[in-house]
């Protein structure tokens, strides 16, 4: 069997502002085998790494995030000194160093981030294993697929996993993203046997983290990698 994953959620978000440079650090030093984040476009159609489809509740700004450009967008502070990153940014910053965990959130985002996941293994020496894209809106992921299929689909969901599992036959996705809620030791062992890899997300307490470790998933999406 192979180990299983310990994946920063939005980062280490327990230890540094959430979707920062300084998370995604953070995890790596933490030996996070993968980060997960979120991605929405600017007004001037760069991948725009950010929670939320404002940057009211992160940043010192008002306004949705696909109505300002790039430029605009690094004038506006997180925690009042780090700066929104750029998808990009966040590649090269973990340079191969672990897996990226792409969550598809904007309009849009399906195309781009299958072009800039092409660009970096075709000029900067990455493979497909090192990334899973990821999303709530399963048309995103549908198009996703249609784009380019050896892309690494992680197939999100808040409710019956035997859906998702259905749509993850449908698309040949590599993984379900499963509220840890959702689980029992049961449907893991379903969808494994499917040959979908389980990463539920978001696992922040001993107990819980132990009790989905019990049900022996693939991999968890924690705020803090290293309780894991
Ligand atoms: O990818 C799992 C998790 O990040 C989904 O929820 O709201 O944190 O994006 P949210
Ligand atoms: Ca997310």
């Amino acid at each position: 069997m192979n180990k299983m994953l310990k994946i920063a959620h939005r980062g280490a978000k327990a230890y540094e502002p959430e979707n920062t440079l300084q998370a995604f650090q953070k995890a790596l030093d933490l030996n996070s085998d993968g980060i997960e984040l979120d991605v929405h476009l600017s007004a001037d159609d760069h991948i725009i790494v950010m929670h939320d489809e404002t940057i009211d509740r992160t940043t010192n700004g008002k306004g949705f995030v696909n109505t300002f450009s790039l430029g605009d967008l690094k004038s506006f502070l997180i925690d009042e000194k780090y700066q929104i990153p750029t998808l990009n940014e966040v590649f090269d910053l973990v340079d191969k160093k672990c897996l990226i965990n792409i969550e598809l959130k904007g309009l849009g985002t399906p195309k781009k981030v299958v072009t800039l996941i092409e660009h970096y293994i075709s000029e900067k020496n990455w493979n497909y294993n090192h990334f899973i894209v990821s999303s709530f809106d399963w048309n995103m992921l549908q198009e996703t697929s249609n784009l380019n299929q050896k892309i690494p689909i992680g197939v999100l969901t808040e409710e019956d996993p035997d859906t998702a599992l259905a749509f993850a036959e449908t698309i040949k996705a590599k993984a379900i993203h499963p509220d840890f809620h959702l689980l029992t030791s049961e449907n893991v062992s379903k969808i494994q046997q499917k040959g979908f890899l389980v990463l539920p997300w978001t696992v922040n307490t001993e107990e819980d983290i132990q009790k989905v470790k019990s049900y022996k998933v693939d991999g968890i999406i924690s705020d803090c990698p290293d309780k894991i």
